[in-house]
């Protein structure tokens, strides 16, 4: 009873947290953002060290771009590179540079995504990242057709704990590497994310 509040509580603050993202201007954000699709427009673009995909933004929503690049910033998440691109912006530049990637979109996100075959060990995240790995709220990221390696690469981050979050910390401790392989292989699957390419 006092954990389903508890749960219940928890759900309640992030639902909140991403009814409280500020409002972005796509159009300031386009200055900044046009340098990031030098990376994340380009279709499979590496990582170099470790080597893993870059992964996709279209198709996240705002909020969770939002969120990402605060964590970036503020110490939440290590990666050296996005650290880097993040660090020198203000709130509101983040607001306005994720307003600016959540335009892109993905029409198979728009459609509320696919049929997911059933898979067990996913079900424990469909609370959050949805039965076909189409996020059911905005602060929560889709996972459906993110790139396998970028998926192996952040569960594994929130494992050794150089990514943290007080929800994905727990949720990934307990996997194995062999969970991690299936999860990532079986969400990267579906559709979902694609590349937010120049021009479009
Ligand atoms: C040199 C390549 C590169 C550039 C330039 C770059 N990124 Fe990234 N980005 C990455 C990589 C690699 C990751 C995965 C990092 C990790 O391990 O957490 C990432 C992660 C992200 C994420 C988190 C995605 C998720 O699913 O959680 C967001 C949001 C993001 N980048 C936005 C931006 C923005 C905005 C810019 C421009 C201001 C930018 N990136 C510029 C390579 C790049
Ligand atoms: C209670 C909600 C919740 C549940 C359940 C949950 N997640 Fe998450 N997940 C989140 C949130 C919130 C984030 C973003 C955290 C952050 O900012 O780093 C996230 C992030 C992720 C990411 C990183 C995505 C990216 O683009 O970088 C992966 C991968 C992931 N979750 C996989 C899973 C898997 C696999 C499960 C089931 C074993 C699961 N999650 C269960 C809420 C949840």
């Amino acid at each position: 009873m006092i954990i389903k509040t508890k749960i219940a509580l928890i759900a309640a603050l992030l639902l909140l947290t991403g009814t409280a993202a500020a409002e972005g201007d796509p159009e300031a954000g386009a200055a900044i953002g046009y340098s990031c699709l030098g990376c994340h427009g380009i279709e499979g673009y590496r990582n170099a060290y470790p080597s893993f995909r870059v992964p996709k933004l279209g198709g996240q929503t705002a909020t969770y771009l939002e969120i990402a690049l605060r964590g970036y910033r503020d110490g939440m998440r290590s990666h050296p590179t996005m650290v880097g691109q993040s660090k020198s912006l203000t709130d509101q530049q983040i607001s306005d540079v994720s307003t600016f990637l959540a335009s892109f979109g993905s029409a198979a996100v728009e459609a509320g995504g696919g049929t997911a075959p059933a898979f067990e060990k996913a079900a424990a995240c469909a609370a959050c990242h949805g039965q076909n790995g189409i996020s059911v709220s905005p602060p929560w990221p889709t996972l459906a057709g993110q790139h396998k390696e970028y998926l192996v690469h952040a569960l594994n981050q929130y494992r050794d704990g150089s990514r943290k979050d007080p929800v994905m910390s727990p949720m990934a401790a307990p996997l194995t590497d062999e969970d991690v392989k299936l999860l990532a292989e079986y969400f990267s699957s579906l559709p979902g994310l694609v590349t937010t390419a120049k021009g479009d």
